[in-house]
């Protein structure tokens, strides 16, 4: 394949993710608090998870070490293993959702979504890359790397309080607090943004762009249910908070 299909396969990509970022503005994807019936066949919330996300770590890692990529590829390779090796093999097992399901077909749809995303940037990053040594040193990696690892941070945080509202045999939902949970509802989706946001800027290449338009098609109309089902589920619900961004959203 040459750069210039790359560019087209990424540019039609972006078009569906903008595509996919309106319809859900109507569908609530299906899993989670979200989740019901009449979507086909189901499967265990943890195993689906696994499912979803192995297939953005094996591109990644197979593109890794099939090719002899600089060593700031090899950074971005590194950084996007190390995120998916906490999401696909770590984050299922700490979820406390024993009994939950999740139905087939988000499973299949995140297969494909990953498969293509994971599919463009490693490919990009195995036979295109053409970074040198002064990329250390250049502004985007300082804010990327910054964003990046604030993102990672808050991200486990909010996920690691998520988790632990529930006792271990609980199954309700209860009101998150504390941390970035002052401001915003979904503080795991605003530290999940901040990190592809700043790995769009330290790869500063367009399939990493894809990815970050991907990432905010899925997560903002995510956030945005998740806050009107908190809205909904409890009347005291602080009502200073926003969805996703702090003071804004
Ligand atoms: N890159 C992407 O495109 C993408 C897309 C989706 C998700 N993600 C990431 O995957 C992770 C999970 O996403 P998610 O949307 O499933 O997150 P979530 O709805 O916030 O759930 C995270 C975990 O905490 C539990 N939980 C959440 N709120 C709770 C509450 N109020 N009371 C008790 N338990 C609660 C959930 O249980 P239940 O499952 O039972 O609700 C789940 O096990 C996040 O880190 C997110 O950033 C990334």
């Amino acid at each position: 394949m040459t750069l210039a299909t790359l560019y087209t396969i990424c540019w039609i990509w972006i078009a569906v993710g903008v595509a996919t970022f309106i319809l859900l503005q109507f569908v609530t994807a299906p899993y989670g608090r979200h989740t019901k019936s009449g979507w086909g066949p189901q499967i265990s919330n943890k195993a689906g998870w696994v499912l979803m996300e192995v297939p953005s770590f094996l591109i990644i890692l197979y593109f890794y070490l099939s090719s002899d990529q600089s060593s700031f590829a090899s950074m971005l390779s590194i950084l996007w293993l190390v995120h998916y090796f906490n999401r696909t093999f770590i984050f299922p097992m700490r979820i406390r959702t024993k009994g939950k399901k999740m139905p087939f077909i988000i499973v299949a749809s995140a297969i494909f979504f990953n498969l293509i995303n994971a599919g463009l940037n490693g490919y990009y990053l195995a036979r295109f890359e053409t970074y040198s040594e002064t990329a250390f040193s250049d502004w985007k990696f300082y804010l990327g790397i910054t964003f990046f690892l604030t993102g990672f941070i808050i991200n486990q945080i909010s996920d690691h309080k998520l988790i632990h509202l529930r006792k271990p045999k609980e199954t309700g939902y209860k009101i998150p607090k504390g941390f970035l949970f002052k401001y915003v509802s979904c503080p795991n989706l605003f530290g999940e943004l901040l990190q592809w946001g700043g790995f769009a800027i330290m790869a500063w290449n367009l399939p990493a762009l894809t990815f970050l338009v991907w990432t905010c098609a899925n997560l903002i109309p995510r956030a945005t249910k998740h806050h009107q089902w908190y809205k909904s589920q409890f009347s005291d619900y602080p009502a200073e908070r926003k969805a996703l961004f702090p003071w804004l959203f």
